[in-house]
C-alpha cells in the first residue's frame, strides 16, 4: 500500500505558469506555432561575464561543497551592488547566497513565522507565496491591490492589519509587483516603515524586477531607517541577468537575519553551487550595462504590447510601473462570451485556431483578486508581440469556437459577470 501524502503537501497549488508552460510545449511539439507569453523568462542569452566566469569555474573544478552562507566574493559582490544601486548600507555579513529569490519565501517563513501567525499578502500574488505561508501553519490574510491605484499597496490595508489581526507577524511585499507590474513609490515604502517600524513584524521585500522600474526608479525598502533589522530583501539573477536556469539569487538582511536563513540553507540544501556564485559575481561587477540596455528592450515591448492590447475593443491596459508583465482588464470580453479570465487564456492557446495560439495567463492564477484579468509577459520579439494581440483580437470574435471550447471545458465556464472596474 502507498502511504498517504501529508493534508499539506495534497493541498499545494503549483505556479500555474508552469503548467501552461507545459500545454504550451506540448503544441509546439505537436506542430502548433504557440506564441508563449506564459511564463516571466528572459527572451536574452546569460549575461556574458557571467558565462564566462561560469564555465572558468567549473574547469577550475569549483564544483564542490561551498559554505551555507555563499562564497565570501560572492557576498560582497553582492553587497556592493544592493549599496551602489539602491543606497542600502550593508557589507557581506548581510548576504546571504539562494538558489534564485523564491527560496528565501520558505526561508523567511520558517525564521519568523509559528503556527497560527498571520501573513498580510497583497492580492493578486505571486502564487508560491501562500504555499509558504501555509507550511508554517501561518495563516494568509489578504488585501487586495486596487487598478485605480495603480496596483500599489494601500497603507490603510497594512494599518488594519497591524491593529485588527490577532497575531500580525510579517508583511509580504512585492514590488515591482508580478503579475500587475504596480510599482511601490517611495511615499508608500516610507510609510509602511513607519508603520512597522519597533513592532514584531517582519516583511518580505521580494525584489526579483528591480531593474524593470519604467518610471522613476526602484526604491527598495530596506533603504529606510531600521529596515534592514526587519526586513528581508530577496534578489534575483533570473530577470535582470538572463539566468533564470543558474538558479542563483541572493537575500539581504541584519547580520542575524542572514545568520539564520544561513542555518536554514544548511538544514534544506547545504549551499548553493559554487561556479554559479562566480558568474553571478561576474555579471553584478561588469554586465551592468549590458543589463540596463536589455532592461530598456523589456520596456519597448511592454509600451507596444499595452499600446496594442488597448486597441482591442473589451480590452483595458494600464501601463504597468514596472516588470515585463502588461496586466489588460478583460472584464467585458469575458462577461459577454460567459468565460473566466483563466477558461480565455486557455481558449487562446488550446481552442481559438487549430495552427496558432497565444500561451498567457488568466488572472486568477495570481488569486481571486485577479479574476476578469489576463498576465502576459513580453519575453519574445516585437513583431511575435504585435501578433499575438491580432490574434487575440479576431479570437474573441470566433463564437462557433467559443461555443465548441465552452461545451467541452464546463469549468471555463463564466457563473456570475465579473465586477467591472
Ligand atoms: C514575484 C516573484 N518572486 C520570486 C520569483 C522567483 O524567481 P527566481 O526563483 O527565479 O529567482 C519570481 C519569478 O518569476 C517572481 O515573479
Amino acid at each position: 500500500m502507498a502511504a498517504s501524502f501529508s493534508e499539506f503537501a495534497a493541498s499545494v497549488k503549483s505556479e500555474t505558469a508552469f503548467t501552461v508552460l507545459a500545454v504550451a510545449k506540448q503544441l509546439i511539439a505537436a506542430g502548433k506555432d504557440v506564441i508563449e507569453l506564459e511564463i516571466g523568462d528572459s527572451p536574452f542569452p546569460t549575461s556574458p561575464a557571467a558565462r564566462e566566469a561560469g564555465i572558468q569555474a567549473i574547469e577550475a573544478d569549483h564544483c564542490h561543497y561551498g559554505p551555507s552562507l555563499g562564497l565570501p566574493d560572492f557576498r560582497a559582490a553582492a553587497s556592493d551592488y544592493v549599496n551602489r544601486e539602491y543606497g542600502l548600507e550593508t557589507t557581506a555579513e548581510n548576504i546571504v547566497a539562494g538558489p534564485g529569490a523564491k527560496n528565501f519565501e520558505q526561508l523567511f517563513c520558517e525564521a519568523f513565522l509559528n503556527p497560527g501567525d498571520g501573513v498580510l499578502v497583497f492580492s493578486p500574488y505571486f502564487p508560491t507565496y501562500p504555499p509558504n505561508i501555509l507550511r508554517r501553519g501561518a495563516r494568509v490574510c489578504l488585501a487586495d491591490l486596487k487598478r485605480s491605484n495603480a496596483f500599489r499597496p494601500n497603507l490603510e490595508d497594512v494599518q488594519k492589519f497591524l491593529e485588527e489581526d490577532p497575531r500580525p507577524k510579517a508583511i509580504f511585499l512585492n514590488s515591482p509587483h508580478n503579475p500587475t507590474g504596480g510599482v511601490a513609490e517611495l511615499e508608500d515604502l516610507v510609510g509602511l516603515a513607519d508603520l512597522v517600524r519597533g513592532k514584531d513584524v517582519a516583511v518580505l521585500s521580494d525584489e526579483p524586477y528591480d531593474r524593470m522600474v519604467w518610471r522613476g526608479q526602484h526604491h527598495s525598502l530596506l533603504a529606510q531607517p531600521g529596515m534592514l533589522e526587519q526586513a528581508v530583501g530577496a534578489y534575483t539573477f533570473s530577470k535582470s541577468f538572463s539566468m533564470s536556469g543558474w538558479r542563483l539569487g541572493f537575500a539581504v538582511g541584519s547580520a542575524p537575519t542572514v545568520q539564520m536563513l544561513g542555518k536554514l540553507t544548511n538544514s534544506a540544501l547545504s549551499c548553493v553551487p559554487p561556479f554559479t556564485q562566480m558568474a553571478g559575481a561576474a555579471a553584478m561587477r561588469n554586465d551592468c550595462a549590458l543589463r540596463d540596455t536589455q532592461m530598456q528592450e523589456f520596456r519597448l515591448k511592454v509600451e507596444l504590447l499595452v499600446e496594442e492590447l488597448n486597441r482591442v475593443e473589451g480590452v483595458s491596459c494600464l501601463m504597468p510601473g514596472g516588470t515585463f508583465y502588461v496586466f489588460p482588464a478583460v472584464a467585458e470580453i469575458c462577461n459577454r462570451l460567459k468565460i473566466t479570465s483563466h477558461g480565455l487564456a486557455m481558449y487562446l492557446l488550446e481552442g481559438a485556431d487549430d495552427a496558432q495560439g497565444v500561451a498567457c495567463l488568466g488572472g486568477e492564477c495570481f488569486g481571486d483578486a485577479g479574476h476578469g484579468f489576463l498576465r502576459l509577459s513580453c519575453a519574445q520579439p516585437n513583431d511575435r508581440l504585435s501578433q499575438a494581440v491580432a490574434f487575440i483580437a479576431e479570437a474573441v470574435k470566433k463564437q462557433d469556437r467559443i461555443d465548441a471550447y465552452l461545451a467541452s471545458h464546463e469549468d471555463a465556464r463564466l457563473a456570475q459577470p465579473y465586477e467591472m472596474d
